[in-house]
């Protein structure tokens, strides 16, 4: 209620607004697609609004699995979740967060394409061959958390999405999938249709017009989001009772892709940007002796580049922020 309320009061005035959203807060549930039987419409549905929800994409073994690698992995390795008397800055407020859990476990290794939404992701990044693995992390926001109202945002942008013709593809998507169930009173990942198409959340606010929403998707386990990093979006405060684990993934376009701006029609797109200068990938990602996975996994920061030419070094891979091990 903390939050809602908050975002209330700000239809009165504008200080927060940008924010905070204006409040306006959809009442009628989001469409939900199965990706193989309504992929067409879904990949429409992405393309008008800069995100699509999708049904059923973990098997409750999959689901059952990933919530008994978080339980193992919080007891057994409590600090790679935050889990320490002093919590990291990046997990305070926001509940806990295993950033990087693939250094280590290779059991996850069959998630980063999993065959229920890897074909939409493709599709939405132009194709199999244009995919690019960013980050892949694990979260949770326990009881008694996720309070503190975060704030709306977009996660990175390309300058030239503005103005290039056409948008799609876009730069970078990211997967939420839902590993409990999502209801009212549960923290909800919450978006603004269509706001990807613009620079502040007052532009959207304006351009929308009367179509302007904010959205907080729910969901069962093994529910799909997949969003255009773009897309305005935040996490809707829960009641404090109800706990919620997501798994994120993030991905890139790759390959130089022909495009046009106002000012010239030979324009190119390069490869999406990195999204971090610290996330790593292990050797056997890395360096994957199946040339399909290697390009996958192609898209390295310049820590990576580091730690590659150290030999994947353990010490040079400790040195880096959140490479404890
Ligand atoms: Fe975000």
């Amino acid at each position: 209620m903390k939050s809602k309320q908050r975002q209330q009061e700000n239809l009165s005035g504008d200080k927060h607004v940008a924010a905070q959203g204006f409040g306006r807060i959809a009442t009628e549930r989001q469409p939900l697609f199965d990706p193989e039987e309504d992929s067409d419409v879904a990949y429409k549905f992405f393309e008008d609004n800069g995100f699509v929800v999708l049904g059923a994409c973990l098997t409750n073994n999959e689901i059952a699995h990933l919530n008994e690698f978080c339980n193992r992995t919080q007891s057994q390795h409590p600090a790679r979740w935050g889990l320490t008397e002093k919590r990291k800055p990046h997990h305070r407020n926001q509940g806990l967060i295993f950033s990087q859990p693939l250094l280590d476990y290779p059991e996850l290794d069959k998630y980063t394409q999993h065959p229920r939404s890897f074909p939409m992701v493709s599709r939405i990044l132009g194709g199999e061959d244009r995919v690019r693995f960013s980050e892949f992390n694990l979260r949770e926001i326990p009881t008694n958390a996720g309070m503190d109202a975060m704030n709306f945002h977009h996660d990175a942008v390309s300058r030239d999405r503005l103005i290039r013709k056409p948008y799609m593809p876009c730069d970078w998507l990211c997967a939420i999938h839902y590993l409990t169930d999502v209801a009212p009173g549960t923290p909800s990942f919450c978006v603004v249709p269509k706001s990807n198409r613009y620079d502040t959340l007052r532009a959207a606010f304006d351009g929308i017009g009367a179509n302007y929403q904010e959205v907080p998707i729910y969901g069962e386990a093994g529910t799909c989001i997949l969003y255009d990093t773009a897309l305005f979006h935040t996490r809707f405060d829960g009641d404090g009772k109800q706990s919620r684990r997501t798994w994120h993934q993030y991905y890139a376009r790759g390959g130089w892709l022909r495009s046009s701006l106002p000012t010239t029609d030979r324009y190119m797109r390069a490869p999406s940007p990195v999204l971090t200068d610290w996330n790593l990938f292990p050797e056997r990602l890395a360096l994957h002796p199946d040339p399909q996975r290697r390009l996958f996994f192609s898209h390295w920061n310049t820590a990576q580049c580091e730690w590659v030419a150290s030999g994947f070094d353990k010490k040079v891979r400790e040195s880096m922020p959140r490479g404890e091990q």
